[in-house]
């Protein structure tokens, strides 16, 4: 972090007053992008892609912008960004928008986070067949079982990158390759990932990719996007119809835009957008091997720190969770440990199902409340950390006595 030209705490105001471990529910806001909001706010507030006057065209032109960034920096066009609100508008988006059919199949694992789980559970009312494949004891899945639940009728696999209750990192090149060889549409979750570790949605070759602005890659809350591979984009049918989507209606019928404008009706958050642009300037500046060198160093950190207490159970196999560490203490409450973590020394942890309810009975905690997770990002310190071990030390000999 010290190399850096940029110095994160000082632009990032809260971090004076918390140590802040909860880097997997949202990120704090940088200041360079909440002025760039700002500027938008104070200068040049107007709708995109509608007026003709100067400063509408600048709404348009940095909206697009950030678009164009965001675009490159996953390694992709720029239309095959398509904007939402969050992670889960986007997975939503996919579920509902692909012309599935009665006994279609989708693979899923039983880690996932409501998020990638619900939307597809949903569509079992649609006579839609849900393979759910099990994790292994430490919330990683096999590729082999994926593959395993293969047949004729499957087609999509959806699964997340990095577990957002375990931390645990799933091989997601071995399963694009089985929905690839397979003729299989790919989904994968990137809530955990993105702005985390280096993405590069081509390299890895899923068809449609859902990102939250608001966590790793520092944008605002929100903002999220879908990636959708320009190949298979043609599958997938708008959602939300109306101003900006078409291009003209003729009596009784209408034609759609181009790709990505037929995805995004009415007004979008053109503030949040533009400060997502922002975010991705920002962690390029940083350079995302910063960040990666950082958390992994933080994440094992965080492992010894808490496996060096007696009565812990940490959940995930260390060698392969990332920027995320999920424990219990024997018999303790998790929202009790978070509550006296806060008001002990103010470390603000998540505590509970973590929206991934059959993760957490997967992996036993369903009843403590769920487990406590601590989670990481590049404004994190040593020091912070070392604080939080010394202070849940001190909170496990009370519960252990
Ligand atoms: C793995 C995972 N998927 C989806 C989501 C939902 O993200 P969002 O709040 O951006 O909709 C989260 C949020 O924590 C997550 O961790």
């Amino acid at each position: 972090m010290e190399d850096s030209n940029i110095d994160i705490r000082a632009d990032i105001p809260l971090l004076e007053n918390v140590i802040y471990l909860d880097a997997a529910s949202t990120t704090p806001t940088p200041k360079p992008v909440v002025n760039a909001m700002c500027d938008y706010f104070n200068n040049y507030n107007s709708n995109t892609g509608r007026g003709a006057y100067r400063i509408a065209v600048k709404s348009t032109n940095e909206f697009e912008g950030a678009r164009s960034k965001i675009s490159k920096f996953i390694g992709c066009k720029p239309s095959e960004i398509i904007f939402t609100k969050n992670t889960t508008e986007a997975i939503n988006l996919v579920a509902n928008g692909l012309n599935f059919k009665k006994g279609d199949s989708i693979i899923v694992p039983n880690i996932e986070h409501h998020s990638n789980f619900i939307p597809w559970l949903n569509l079992k009312k649609k006579g839609i067949d849900l393979n759910i494949i099990n994790a292994d004891k430490y919330g990683v899945i096999d590729s082999a079982d994926v593959e395993a639940a293969v047949d004729n009728n499957t087609k999509l696999i959806t699964t997340t990158h990095i577990s957002n209750a375990i931390g645990s990192v799933q091989p997601i090149n071995e399963i694009a390759k089985i929905a690839d060889e397979n003729n299989i549409l790919y989904h994968i979750d990137a809530a955990q990932s993105a702005g985390h570790i280096m993405f590069d949605v081509k390299k890895i070759k899923a068809d449609f990719v859902s990102f939250p602005g608001h966590k790793g890659l520092f944008g605002p809350v929100g903002t999220g996007f879908l990636y959708c591979d320009e190949k298979s984009v043609e599958k997938l049918k708008p959602m939300n119809l109306g101003g900006g989507t078409v291009t003209n209606v003729i009596g009784g019928s209408f034609e759609f835009e181009d790709v990505p404008a037929r995805f995004e009706g009415g007004t979008q958050n053109i503030a949040g957008v533009i400060g997502l642009g922002a975010a991705v300037d920002y962690l390029k500046n940083i350079g995302i091997d910063k960040v990666e060198k950082h958390s992994k160093k933080l994440t094992s950190q965080l492992f010894q720190e808490i496996n060096s207490i007696d009565n812990t159970i940490i959940y995930g196999n260390p060698e392969n969770i990332y920027g995320i560490v999920s424990f219990n203490i024997d018999g303790v409450n998790a929202h009790d440990i978070a509550k006296i973590l806060d008001e002990l020394k103010n470390i603000c942890v998540r505590s509970g199902h973590h929206c991934a309810i059959p993760a957490i009975r997967h992996m036993g905690s369903y009843e403590l409340g769920g487990s406590v997770r601590t989670s990481v990002h590049y404004y994190n310190t040593s020091e912070e950390i070392q604080i939080f071990g010394e202070t849940l030390r001190e909170i496990s000999k009370f519960f252990g006595d």
